[in-house]
């Protein structure tokens, strides 16, 4: 077949902040399928950027003293340093504050202004008179119109999760100055997306987007008024281009983001004398994918192809959407301290651990996926380091040692290796399909006979006798092309961990189709430790560090409160308080003991959809194991509390006087997950 050309693309990090692991998943994902598809013989070009206009940039920039465009250099470097810690293979790595990234936005501007899909039309909006700027939804706070609940940013409340548009906010005041925000009129320009409305609907059905993406998507055209027109422009002050044609318009952040992707992809090409035209013509034989998260799909899955259609250019061939990342089951938060940022993870862990973990828990799907540390150091430890390394280093020595350096002629079973290189067609169609949690799976059952290969023919044993040294050879040949197959596989996942087996090796770079011929007679070099092991104590530093960083978490004491407080009477509340109160049914998951806690047990608890982690002192009356499975109620808007040993993300309900006397409250039948208890 002849190789594929393949364009990939990974969603523009913001250049307002550092990244975080959450940013990981996605880069990792994409990483993945890169070097995979490189690693069959394709061509594919992995092209990013920092997202480096917007709002938030301009102020950040203000707020600290120096220009937007240093702002956005540092935050540059720092991202691409953390990009490289983790082994990201980027073909360039851009920034959308760039000339090629102006050419194309006017370019494709022009292109669909002039075929009449742009309006022109004056709104209302939030202004900060003091300021003297118009005012974006998340810089307006007041309280909450449902439940009054203060200090609500923008357009829904923290606290009872009520969504409403910011002018409905009580009190409203502007984030930037304090001042009220007045109502000001300017013209604003329009991209009309419901000239698009056919075509769109062709395009999602077409296969390009993940099912679960196109359902959602679909509520847009299911409106009465079809697809709404979207507001590119923005009113100065704003750091961007500038509108062409206007004195005080730019172009909202979000109408030149997506075309950063064709900015820095021709970046590339003008240095690499790669041909962009092949690649984003109309009619191109190539493909083009775009890693995403969910958040961002009504983007990518409406205006970005909209855009690309209207201007001429190729379609994708694939909009690939993830879900998000939490960490030990809650939020990334920085109010919680589970905001963990590259930075810290790479002062202290290996890449290539993460980089396993995420690929053994992402499949093709849009669920969220759940960085649990306790479980991160058992799958690493017991996946690569006590399956994948072992079975190199139970090996290598004898060959060290005892012969040379030289493996044998022959392998002693050739039909176990058979077994283990046949399944490259498979392991091969679960990686393209991205079903990577499955190709792992595979790729560890195929360790795991390779290990038990080694425990049963005991080269360890047989060494000692003087007249079975050929067997020993043989043996060790074996196990060893045996792990040359297995880290071919996971080359794409750990490429680190396979640079260093193929110096050992040494028999140049593994290909996928190195695996269907065995290395025989050839000599290999020293064995050196390939990996260690994650240990408790670097996870425990790399959390310390990360949060010293961070906002300080709420005194610990404040959290378990109860269980029922020996107080015969507690202080009055008003009706509104109890109304505050969000009540709901909630289904036990799991339940654990907490190490160290005399009173608590863990509890993972399913709200209908969003998982929840709670402590609760329970733990004299119930057994973790008569927990699961069970209903139960919980205050779900409780603050989320930072505790000794995690984030506690609400309350159970229990009563009774106490001790082994103590009963989680159980509705009845019928009763569903997420459900309010009125
Ligand atoms: N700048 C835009 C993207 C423009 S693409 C033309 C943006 N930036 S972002 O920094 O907020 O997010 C970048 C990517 O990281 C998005 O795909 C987003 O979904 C992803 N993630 C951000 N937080 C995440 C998690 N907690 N988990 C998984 N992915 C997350 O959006
Ligand atoms: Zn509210």
């Amino acid at each position: 077949m002849e190789p594929r050309k393949i364009l990939v693309t990974s969603a523009l990090p913001y250049a307002n902040g550092p990244l975080h692991l959450g940013h990981l998943l996605e880069h990792i994902q994409t990483d993945i399928w890169v070097r995979f598809q490189r690693l069959r013989g394709n061509t594919c070009y992995l092209i990013c950027a920092d997202d480096a206009h917007g709002t938030p940039i301009m102020l950040r920039a203000q707020q600290e003293g120096i220009t937007p465009e240093q702002l956005i250099e540092d935050m540059w470097t720092r991202h691409k340093q953390d990009f490289d810690g983790f082994n990201i293979s980027f073909d360039n790595y851009y920034t959308t504050h760039s000339d090629e990234n102006r050419h194309y936005a006017l370019y494709i501007y022009k292109a669909v202004r002039d075929a009449g899909h742009i309006d022109r039309r004056v709104i209302k909006q939030a202004y900060d008179a003091e300021a003297k700027m118009f005012l974006p939804d998340r810089f307006i706070k007041g309280e909450c119109p449902k439940c009054g609940t203060a200090d609500q940013y923008g357009d829904n409340c923290e606290s009872c999760g009520a969504t409403y548009s910011p002018v409905d906010l009580k009190n409203a005041v502007s984030a930037l100055s304090g001042s009220t925000p007045v109502e000001k009129e300017s013209e604003h320009y329009f991209f009309k997306l419901g000239d698009f409305e056919e075509f769109l609907l062709g395009f999602l059905k077409s296969g390009a987007v993940q099912k679960e993406i196109v359902n959602k998507q679909m509520e847009w055209f299911e409106s009465d008024k079809g697809l709404a027109d979207w507001d590119v422009s923005r009113d100065a002050p704003y750091w961007g281009f500038k509108i062409p044609g206007t004195e005080d318009k730019y172009f909202y952040v979000w109408l030149d983001a997506p075309i950063g992707y064709l900015a820095s992809f021709r970046n590339f090409c003008d240095r690499e004398g790669v041909d962009f035209d092949e690649f984003l013509k109309a009619d191109s034989t190539t493909e083009m994918y775009h890693f995403i998260g969910k958040d961002i799909a009504y983007f990518h899955t409406l205006f970005w192809p909209a855009l690309l259609q209207g201007a001429g250019f190729r379609l994708p061939t694939g909009v690939h959407c993830h879900g998000f990342l939490s960490v030990n089951g809650a939020k990334m938060s920085k109010s919680r301290g589970t905001f963990i940022q590259a930075e810290s993870y790479l002062r202290h862990l290996n890449p290539e651990w993460l980089r396993y973990y995420f690929a053994g828990k992402l499949g093709d799907g849009v669920s969220d996926i759940d960085l649990n540390l306790e479980d991160f150091i058992q799958r690493v430890n017991s996946d690569l380091v006590g399956k994948v390394v072992n079975i190199a280093s139970r090996c290598a020595g004898f060959v060290n040692k005892r012969f040379d350096n030289i493996l044998s002629e022959q392998l002693p079973d050739a039909d176990l290796y058979q077994e283990i290189a046949g399944a490259a067609d498979s392991i091969a169609d679960l990686y393209e399909k991205r079903l990577y949690s499955q190709a792992m799976r595979e790729i560890m059952a195929l360790a795991d006979k390779a290990n038990q290969y080694v425990d049963e023919q005991k080269p360890w044993v047989l060494i000692k006798d003087e007249a079975r040294q050929a067997e020993v050879q043989g043996i060790c040949t074996q196990g060893i092309n045996m792990f040359r197959a297995i880290v071919t596989y996971l080359k794409p996942v750990v490429p680190q961990l396979a640079a260093d087996a193929e110096a050992f090796l040494n028999a140049g770079e593994l290909q996928w189709d190195s695996v269907q011929t065995p290395l025989l007679g050839s000599e290999i070099t020293k064995f050196k430790a390939l990996m260690t092991r994650v240990e408790q104590k670097m996870i425990d530093a790399m959390i310390e560090d990360n949060n010293a960083a961070l906002p300080a978490p709420v005194e610990e004491k404040a959290a378990v409160a109860g269980p029922l407080a020996d107080d015969p009477l507690s202080a009055e509340i008003t009706f509104d308080d109890f109304a505050k109160v969000d009540l709901r049914v909630v289904k036990i998951v799991k339940a654990e003991h907490v190490e160290g806690a005399a009173k608590l047990l863990q509890l993972t608890l399913d709200l209908g959809g969003e998982t929840r982690n709670v402590f609760a002192g329970i733990k004299s009356a119930y057994d973790p194991a008569d927990l699961e499975g069970k209903m139960t109620v919980m205050v779900a808007n409780l603050a989320p509390r930072k505790m000794r040993f995690g984030v506690s993300e609400g309350m159970v309900l229990a009563a009774g006087p106490g001790g082994a006397d103590l009963f989680v409250l159980n509705p009845d039948d019928g009763a569903l997950p997420g459900m309010r208890v009125k």
